[in-house]
């Protein structure tokens, strides 16, 4: 195997790794206010459009937040997460996607862009544009969104296990792994670890803590019993459907509370557990819940570099028509 020096400026060791090294956050050819003149009404309209969804569906302000995470985690921030094709072997479709949904939600944003703006405003933009919107629509903060992103005109289903999405159990290393790869440091991955305080998780998801954590029918020990109890309560074995809040009590608003809940041993998912376990990540879930708290100034900056993963700008990609198709 030979040591060689790619585009991306990093040496690696193996072919293999050469794309995921291109995902870190570079985002040269984005800038804020991109549409400025190209589509000046651009941000107002998807806000325009969030509003009036966040106003009769809530509940979608979970997945389409989360929907930008996934889309800028395999291959880059370049829509591709939206793409159907006939096959349906796109990274839609694959188990990770369990409970991706909202997609009908970026169309519709799309297709008031497309009558004001046509064949202007990428989906990539759109979908980072939205994961703002809702943000703020739950009481979080603003940020600004740098645009200019282009749409990808692939997406493959094995991408999302290669180098793939890091697992609902993953441990610290792991998550701090699969966040260094995209350029993004341990401070990222507890911040944006923070935007469980809105949404919901499958039972699935967390099941084995409560019922079978070493192939033992035992539970998971670093989590509160109390919590386990109640959950329990909720989800059965096997249920594929319940839905759990990520953020008991307060699910609906972007907050600092599961910062405290993650604290008190009360995190849903693993990953979120895993944020004891490092110091520098178990400092700022403290901080974060403190009277000087930086989290909502902090998610911003965060949510920006994790925008950046392998975009796609000037005359590559494309700037698709119809957001689940290539043109
Ligand atoms: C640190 C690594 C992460 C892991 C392992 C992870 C894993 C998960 C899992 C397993 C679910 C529940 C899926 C289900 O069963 O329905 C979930 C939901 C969610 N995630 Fe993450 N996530 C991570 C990071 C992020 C980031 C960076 C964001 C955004 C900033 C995010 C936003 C969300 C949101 C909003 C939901 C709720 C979705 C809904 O209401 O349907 N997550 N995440
Ligand atoms: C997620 O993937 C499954 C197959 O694993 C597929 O049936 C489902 O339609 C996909 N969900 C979405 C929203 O595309
Ligand atoms: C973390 O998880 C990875 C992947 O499953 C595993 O190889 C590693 O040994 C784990 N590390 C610790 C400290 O448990
Ligand atoms: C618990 O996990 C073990 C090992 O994976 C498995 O053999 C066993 O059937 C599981 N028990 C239940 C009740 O699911």
């Amino acid at each position: 195997m030979a040591t060689y020096k790619n585009s991306c400026g990093v040496f690696v060791l193996q072919m293999m790794v050469v794309a995921l090294l291109c995902l870190h956050a570079q985002g040269q050819g984005l800038k804020i206010g991109f549409y400025d003149k190209s589509c000046p009404h651009a941000e107002k309209i998807v806000s325009k459009v969030i509003d009036e969804v966040m106003a009769v569906a809530p509940s979608l302000s979970g997945p389409l937040l989360r929907l930008h995470f996934h889309d800028c985690f395999i291959r880059g921030c370049d829509g591709s997460i939206l793409l159907d094709t006939p096959t349906g072997q796109t990274e839609k479709f694959a188990p990770p996607n369990l409970s991706l949904r909202g997609f009908n939600i970026i169309d519709r944003v799309k297709l008031a862009l497309e009558k004001a703006c046509p064949g202007v405003v990428s989906c990539a933009d759109i979908v980072a544009l939205v994961a703002r919107d809702v943000t703020v629509a739950t009481k979080g903060p603003f940020w600004e969104v740098e645009t200019g992103r282009r749409d990808g005109k692939l997406s493959i289903i094995t991408d999302l296990r290669n180098p793939g999405l890091p697992p609902f159990n993953a441990n610290i290393t792991t998550l701090k792994q699969s966040f260094a790869l995209r350029g993004l440091n341990t401070k990222d991955l507890v911040v944006l670890s923070g935007g469980h305080t809105i949404g919901t998780s499958h039972c699935s998801s967390f099941e084995s803590r409560l019922y079978n954590f070493t192939g033992k029918g035992d539970t998971d020990p670093t989590m509160d019993q109390n919590y386990i109890a109640r959950l329990k309560l909720k989800c059965k074995p096997k249920d594929q459907t319940t839905l759990a809040e990520l953020d008991p009590g307060s699910f609906k608003t972007f907050d600092d509370s599961y910062f405290k809940l993650v604290t008190k041993r009360r995190g849903l998912l693993q990953s979120d557990a895993a944020l004891l376990d490092d110091p520098e990540t178990r400092s700022y879930l403290v901080q974060a819940t403190s009277h000087g708290s930086t989290f909502f100034k902090d998610f911003g900056v965060s949510m920006v570099k994790m925008g950046r993963i392998g975009v796609l700008t000037g005359s590559q990609g494309e700037i698709r028509k119809v957001c689940s198709k290539t043109n």
